[in-house]
């Protein structure tokens, strides 16, 4: 062990790095860039502790890092002059992405436009629609037919040719730039395709990259591995593994096609990690961290959130702040609420989907009880300072029941049990189910199992049911107003309903997920400003949401304060304007800001969701110290809380705001 600290290790090292970069031409001219020098000494303390961690004991370790940091002065010298003056603005307005403006959108760009010039061609419907971020899914080389929706990446270089090429992504950048819109982009690196040619040249049994894969040569480690590991895709292969042509073993996760990487290497960190600084340089905004809780692997352990996977994160992260500082990162941990928060941190992921507030908004329209939702809400909302959920309501994926079983218990409910009710309604095959849902990888022996739907047909639209217009705009009122970006899947905003067409397709049939991917849906669309059509209605709800939430400051940045109903069917919660206050338990006014509201303006904002598909009322009481006349920002009428309480429709959702 060194007796130097790690402060005086990274010193040395640095100093050994930019010796042997002054050795090469390349290297002199990278140490030229006073900025790259500055962002390089900031950050390189933590990319050194981290490698010296993971790394340390390989006797290369210092030399792989001398790459990796040329490999980022490079790229650094190519990022563009108009991105480095994003950069730089973004460094003074570092939190930028907590505003009220922001608004999210996803979508496949085959599915959705055709291509790269259809997704340009539709910019100007983004902009009428409000959206701030494009998150474009996977578009890059990938095997056909079968290719997890282009999860399985062949190469991060190049855009899949039906889609179009780099230079229409870069374009595609600039035209979102221009119109405002940051573009969101997958860095799928658990895993890639085995079409990828690293994974090719595993294949034909060069070392060099068999060592990029978890490849085995017989089933004893395999074995050992799944002793604890969990099945993720059990309809495409039971375990852990595959087993290739010559006989040997390789880690896939998820698809057959897709195999992880193994980071326990360091070439394959620095490999990563110059496909992730390239497509930087392409003009993405954010990147949307795939699977991120699978990327470490130890014996005896799940695989799954494994520490060493944060500072994997926190290393990619670094490396973004020397070589290109205005990205960020979105994780996508669709697991247990306690790893789902893990992710979170400024020098992690700044954004995070939010898988928990998803599902139980689901949960509480199938129970019409919002008591799971409050308790998230009130527990598990509040998030590091400077980052920011993703708030949706569905995405490309299926939903998964990921609350946790404690919380569940607190509440009288039995996690495997209600997890069962939940799957059975929204599958429909529970009395009274409003929801078409599809499930997703039974597995009967675990008892696992997940939905596949579009928002509108969960919600009750496709069953012909009539709440489910009131409970689409519910569950986007939610997304818009907890505290965070919300994110549409685009077309959910004009009441798109499932798309059994994936049946008739050999390469999707096995896969329900597509059943809530559906193709452009052209005359929901063309029906969107017809007030009198479901699509019309659908949108013009959601318009009125977007537009409260653009003009409602207090809904900028993250924090939401519980406020309890005391009805179960009634979720409660409180946005406390910048001078900020908030109405305790106790109806005592209490300071959010330390009482220095600076002279500050106070304002709030509480909202308020019936659940329920009956009237319910919320006794005066709940009201104390709240003015006595308030006003609902969605219906515009005054309200009086002091006089009888609330009382609410079927799935109506208020908005009061009030200043003092
Ligand atoms: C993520 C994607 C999902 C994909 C999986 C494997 O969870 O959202 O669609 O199947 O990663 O890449």
């Amino acid at each position: 062990m060194s007796s130097l600290s790690i402060d005086q290790q990274a010193r040395a090292a640095e100093a050994y790095i930019l010796q042997e970069l002054r050795k090469t031409e390349d290297g002199i001219s990278v140490l030229k860039d006073k900025e790259f020098q500055t962002r390089l000494d900031t950050n390189f303390i933590t990319i050194f502790a981290i490698f010296a961690e993971l790394y340390g004991y390989r006797h290369d370790c210092l030399d792989q890092l001398v790459d990796l940091i040329l490999m980022c002065g490079k790229s650094w010298q190519a990022r563009d002059s108009e991105l480095r003056i994003i950069d730089r603005q973004r460094e003074l307005d570092p939190e930028w992405y907590m505003s009220n403006q922001m608004l999210g959108g996803v979508c496949y760009v085959d599915r959705y436009a055709k291509n790269l010039q259809g997704i340009k061609d539709k910019i100007p419907y983004f902009k009428e629609l409000g959206l701030t971020y494009l998150h474009l899914m996977p578009l890059f080389l990938s095997p056909k037919p079968l290719n997890d929706g282009g999860y399985a990446v062949s190469s991060y270089r190049e855009v899949d040719p039906d889609l179009g090429t780099m230079d229409d992504l870069r374009e595609v950048a600039a035209e979102l730039r221009k119109a405002g819109i940051s573009l969101v982009i997958d860095l799928v690196f658990n895993h890639t395709s085995s079409e990828h040619q690293w994974a090719r040249k595993a294949v034909a049994g060069d070392s060099e990259h068999s060592g990029m894969y978890w490849i085995f040569p017989d089933r004893n480690v395999p074995s050992a591995f799944e002793r604890s590991t969990r099945e993720i895709f059990p309809d495409d292969h039971p375990g852990s593994f595959i087993q290739l042509p010559d006989g040997r073993y390789v880690w896939s996760t998820f698809y057959h096609f897709q195999w992880d990487l193994n980071y326990s290497n360091p070439a394959v960190f620095r490999a990563m990690a110059a496909e992730m600084l390239y497509l930087a340089n392409i003009g993405v905004d954010f990147f949307r961290m795939d699977a991120v809780a699978f990327m470490w692997k130890r014996m005896n352990t799940d695989c799954e959130n494994l520490p060493e996977v944060h500072k994997l994160l926190r290393a990619f992260n670094a490396l973004c702040r020397i070589a290109a500082p205005s990205v960020l990162f979105k994780s996508e941990a669709i697991v247990h609420p306690d790893h789902v928060i893990s992710y979170i941190d400024r020098y992690e992921c700044q954004l995070s989907y939010n898988p928990l507030q998803m599902a139980l908004s689901w949960e509480a329209l199938a129970t019409r009880d919002a008591s799971m939702l409050a308790q998230a809400i009130e527990r598990r909302h509040n998030i590091p300072r400077g980052c920011a959920w993703v708030n949706y309501v569905r995405s490309h994926d299926d939903i998964g029941w990921t609350f946790s079983d404690e919380d569940a218990l607190e509440l009288g409910k039995h996690g495997l049990n209600h997890r069962k009710f939940l799957n059975a309604f929204f599958v429909n095959r529970h009395p009274g189910s409003f929801a078409r849902g599809v499930p997703f990888q039974d597995n009967p022996r675990t008892g696992d199992c997940r939905i596949s739907g579009t928002t509108a047909s969960l919600a009750g639209l496709e069953s012909g049911n009539e709440g489910a217009l009131d409970r689409i705009l519910l569950s986007f009122s939610i997304a818009m107003s907890t505290g965070g970006i919300p994110l549409i899947y685009l077309g959910d905003e004009v009441g798109q309903l499932n798309d059994y067409s994936y049946l008739n397709d050999p390469s999707k049939m096995d896969d329900s997920r597509w059943v809530n991917r559906p193709f452009y849906p052209e005359s929901n669309y063309a029906q969107r400003h017809d007030p009198d059509t479901l699509p019309g209605k659908v949108f013009a709800g959601i318009k009125r949401l977007i537009h409260l939430r653009k003009t409602t400051d207090e809904l900028s940045g993250g924090r939401a304060i519980g406020f309890f109903t005391g009805n179960p069917a009634i979720l409660g919660y409180q946005r406390p304007g910048s001078g900020g206050a908030a109405i305790a338990a106790n109806g005592r006014r209490s300071s959010l800001t330390g009482g220095q509201t600076g002279g500050l303006m106070n304002s709030m904002v509480l909202c308020l969701c019936n659940f329920s598909d009956e009237f319910e009322w919320i006794g005066r009481d709940r009201f104390l110290g709240m003015p006595e006349s308030v006003v609902d920002l969605i219906t515009g009428y005054e309200i009086n809380l002091h006089h009888a309480g609330i009382h609410m429709k079927p799935h109506q959702y208020i908005w009061l705001k009030w200043t003092w």
